[in-house]
């Protein structure tokens, strides 16, 4: 896999949402467990280069397919051979890539309700139009914590249809898309887990936790990620400290390196980002305290709003954001100093975005200042220092793991994701579109 090829993080797409003020933090609100079902599959996950990826059956007879798991993508997207009208494994599907025959799969139904969908701006694709048409086929999730088994008979799906086979192999067959959906939306833009709710097949609240700065992966079931669709695992934390808060779908969500594309989509998991502290000093998180703000450039439209943090947990979601000034704070605090430039987001585990990467002398970490995020003006996350700096990139060195963030520039959102969660638990539930925080429970990490 070629290092300087960008990929996955945010598979982008076509919609044309009419923004929506989903769930008003509905007082008293408790997670719906799908009225309709409490079914659940408890999927343990690995590390792909991008991110967290697991293997499902697809078709019949079943095809293992490996898929990211992307909060930030929609419908479950799989590569094909399909090559605008040409169907071929040897010219549409670079040797060594994982994929799925739709033509070998007995189940397969070609959709030709669904126009074919494409948009420019993709990381996956870069310089090549994002073609997918749609077909529907059964899937199967097979759980490695306990064995189960769930399929849907029947789900939509969205199949590659390139002009050309792609650039380079990747490690994954395909992107699983676990996005919000408001009710306007039709099949198009349905994740899989939201169709198997509305299948009746699973839970609609879905739970996500990461083990990589616990103390062991024990409660990953030995790997590094975890998500339950269709339920949580309340052992992990406490439901009365869970904070709920509505999902933004606002049109300055479509802006910003990664997520910038034609036509726009608005539909993620994200909170309002309302607060920064490093140490005890708090930082603006305003359009006019952004370096590059210019009064004559200025959007009328998103400078007003609150920030937005993006949930992401693949590795774009890696980097504490936070704005330029703090970050220049960070480092004069932490006494850090460049040591290499050569920085390319979503494929490190220190994403530092438009900076260098930063050093820090190691015998000094314990000693350097907590990061404190509020999100909705209820809720604050804060980290210590062993959070924000990274010892698994290079062996022995101790990297700054923050990402200054010029809202000017990148707009009104910025990601956030396996730095700043590394010891929450998220959770998102498609029948309210709200996110769920909770501090995961002390004695995992202490
Ligand atoms: C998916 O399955 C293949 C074998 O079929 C295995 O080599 C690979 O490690 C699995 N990947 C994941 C992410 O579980
Ligand atoms: C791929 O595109 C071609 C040309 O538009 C079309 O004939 C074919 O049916 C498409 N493949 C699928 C699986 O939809
Ligand atoms: C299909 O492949 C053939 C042979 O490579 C090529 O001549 C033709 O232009 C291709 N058709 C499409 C629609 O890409
Ligand atoms: C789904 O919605 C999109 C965007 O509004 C539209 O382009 C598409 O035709 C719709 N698909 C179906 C099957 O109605
Ligand atoms: C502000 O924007 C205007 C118009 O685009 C441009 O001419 C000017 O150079 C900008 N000023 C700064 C300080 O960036
Ligand atoms: C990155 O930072 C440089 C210097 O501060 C700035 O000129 C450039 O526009 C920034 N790019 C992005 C995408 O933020
Ligand atoms: C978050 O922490 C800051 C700094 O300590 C504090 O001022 C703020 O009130 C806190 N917010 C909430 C919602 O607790």
């Amino acid at each position: 896999m070629s290092k300087t090829f960008i990929t996955a993080a945010t598979l982008l797409a076509a919609v044309s949402a009419i923004p929506h003020g989903g769930h008003n933090g509905t007082p008293g609100y408790k997670p719906g467990n799908g009225e309709d079902s409490c079914g659940q599959i408890i999927l343990p996950m690995d590390d792909s280069v991008h991110g967290a990826a697991f293997n499902i059956s697809l078709g019949t007879p079943a095809q293992t397919v490996t898929l990211l798991a992307d909060w930030t993508w929609q419908t479950t997207w799989v590569d094909t051979p399909d090559c605008y009208g040409n169907y071929s494994v040897a010219d549409c599907i670079p040797k060594g890539q994982n994929f799925f025959n739709d033509q070998a799969s007995t189940s397969f139904v070609d959709d030709k309700t669904q126009i074919t969908q494409s948009w420019l701006g993709t990381d996956y694709t870069p310089g090549l139009g994002f073609r997918n048409d749609f077909g529907s086929d059964k899937l199967c999730f097979h759980s490695d914590a306990n064995g189960e088994n769930l399929c849907a008979p029947s789900v939509e799906i969205s199949v590659s249809n390139f002009t050309s086979k792609l650039p380079v192999i990747f490690d994954i067959g395909g992107v699983f898309g676990l996005a919000p959906v408001l009710p306007e939306y039709n099949s198009t833009f349905w994740p899989t887990p939201y169709q198997m709710w509305k299948q009746g097949i699973l839970g609609s609240n879905n739970g996500w936790h990461m083990c990589g700065g616990l103390k062991d992966y024990s409660t990953c079931y030995g790997k590094k990620y975890l998500t339950i669709l269709g339920g949580t695992d309340t052992t992990v934390y406490d439901t009365k400290k869970t904070v709920y808060h509505p999902t933004s779908f606002s049109p300055c969500l479509n802006s910003g390196p990664h997520l910038n594309l034609t036509p726009p989509r608005y539909n993620y998991w994200s909170t309002v980002w309302s607060g920064i502290w490093v140490g005890s000093t708090s930082y603006s998180l305003k359009a006019d305290a952004a370096p590059a703000y210019n009064a004559t450039t200025a959007s009328p439209q998103c400078d007003p709003i609150d920030a937005l943090a993006v949930w992401d947990q693949d590795k774009f979601g890696y980097g504490a954001a936070m704005p330029f000034a703090a970050f220049n704070a960070l480092v004069s605090l932490t006494d850090a100093h460049i040591a290499y430039n050569n920085n390319t987001p979503g494929l490190f585990a220190v994403n530092s975005g438009n900076a260098s990467i930063w050093q820090v002398d190691c015998a000094k970490v314990s000693s350097f200042p907590t990061l404190t995020y509020e999100f909705g003006h209820k809720q604050n996350i804060t980290l210590v220092p062993s959070q924000y700096i990274d010892t698994s990139m290079y062996a022995g060195q101790c990297l700054l793991n923050a990402r200054p963030w010029d809202r000017a520039i990148e707009g009104a959102q910025t990601f956030f994701g396996l730095t700043v969660l590394s010891r929450s638990h998220l959770e998102f539930d498609f029948a309210t579109n709200m996110v769920g925080i909770s501090p995961l429970n002390k004695e995992l990490y202490e």
